[in-house]
């Protein structure tokens, strides 16, 4: 028992020394988060962030809503918040996201008709993109264009994109980003790719689907985010289907970046040990997967610390209770699952 503990202290206290950001350096990886701006005027979370992250994302500031307010009016004082501090911390920037069927401003949905859509996405992307060119690591070109349950066979979301400007939307995405900014990856980003389930199996083929057009019609793509938004609940995976598919991805020669990575607790017990074990445990074995493959560049959790997660919002636990779905706790405490994050992200095999 003595020696148990002694080495789990030991070990504990050596593994603390690395932070999140050194390990993944170590491993040739990136590794970061989302943050919001009112996360950002907080100076013990930045000192945090600074120490922990290489690689950082607006949780929601360059979102149409957000950056594109009115018509004729861009606001880009929050998405250069987070630009200024990444700089001076020495962090890439990723840019989320320059064309996605949520988050639209009113104005966007009383304006918009088949006749100017396709001119409206065009302009913004080149305003956006423009805005930040230079200074992106990443742009998640086109969000979530997937959703199988809209029957169509190409598994294309009926999205008010879809719908006003048509399937090319994409392509035209893509072209407008490539025009604006030369120099990031231009990625596609989705959710719901990650477990061994049909559904998911058929979200994957659909993506491979349309990553396979969008080169085909010469749309400059370099990369594929999978959100990873995963569920504590879903127990034990052979992660078959995600090894297939990232194969799939590499051959491509695309890149991957697990974009919003966070473990929703939903339907574990309210018992918090209990908890934090299985959410640690769900963190460990999906990136030692999925760090098996050297597409795999950067990590980012959806937000850092459980006080700030979008989960307790836009999904509350059942009992009331808040979730703990994140590496941090809500005072900025390393959980189980920053340990199990930090493992994982040490293991990455080196490349030959
Ligand atoms: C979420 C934000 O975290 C919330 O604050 C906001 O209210 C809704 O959007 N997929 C995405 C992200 O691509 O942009 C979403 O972010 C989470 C799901």
């Amino acid at each position: 028992m003595k020696t148990v503990a002694i080495a789990g202290t030991a070990r504990g206290q050596a593994i603390e020394d690395g932070s999140l950001r050194e390990t993944a350096t170590r491993s040739g990886l990136l590794f970061g988060s989302a943050v919001s701006y009112r996360e950002l005027q907080d100076s013990t979370f930045t000192s945090l962030l600074a120490r922990q992250a290489s690689i950082v994302v607006p949780e929601n500031e360059m979102k149409w809503e957000r950056i594109h307010p009115g018509p004729n009016r861009y606001d880009f004082k929050a998405g250069d918040a987070l630009a200024t501090f990444a700089e001076a911390h020495e962090q890439k920037l990723r840019g989320h996201n320059l064309c996605w069927h949520r988050q639209l401003p009113p104005w966007f949905k009383q304006l918009a008709n088949a006749g100017n859509a396709q001119e409206l996405l065009r302009t913004h992307i080149s305003e956006v993109a423009g805005h930040y060119a230079g200074k992106i690591h990443s742009w998640d070109v086109v969000n979530e264009a997937i959703n199988i349950e809209d029957g169509r066979p190409d598994g294309l979301r009926k999205s008010i994109w879809l719908e006003l400007v048509g399937p090319d939307y994409l392509a035209v995405a893509f072209k407008a980003a490539s025009a604006a900014d030369g120099k990031a990856v231009l990625t596609y980003n989705d959710y719901d790719l990650e477990q061994d389930s049909p559904k998911h199996e058929a979200k994957r083929a659909a993506v491979l689907k349309l990553l396979a057009t969008l080169q085909s019609n010469g749309a400059p793509i370099q990369a594929l985010g999978i959100q990873s938004h995963l569920k504590a609940s879903q127990g034990r995976s052979e992660w078959t289907g995600l090894h297939r598919f990232l194969n799939k991805v590499e051959a491509m020669k695309l890149q991957v970046f697990v974009t919003e990575l966070d473990v929703n607790d939903a339907d574990l017990p309210g018992n918090i040990e209990e908890r934090d074990r299985d959410v640690a445990a769900l963190y460990g074995d999906f990136l030692h997967q999925v760090l098996q493959h050297r597409c795999v560049k950067a990590v980012l959790t959806w937000g850092l610390t459980d006080r700030d997660s979008w989960l307790n919002s836009f999904k509350p636990r059942a009992d009331g209770l808040p979730k703990r779905p994140l590496p941090f706790d809500s005072n900025m405490q390393a959980k189980p699952a920053f340990y199990a994050i930090q493992e994982a992200l040490s293991q990455r095999p080196r490349t030959p």
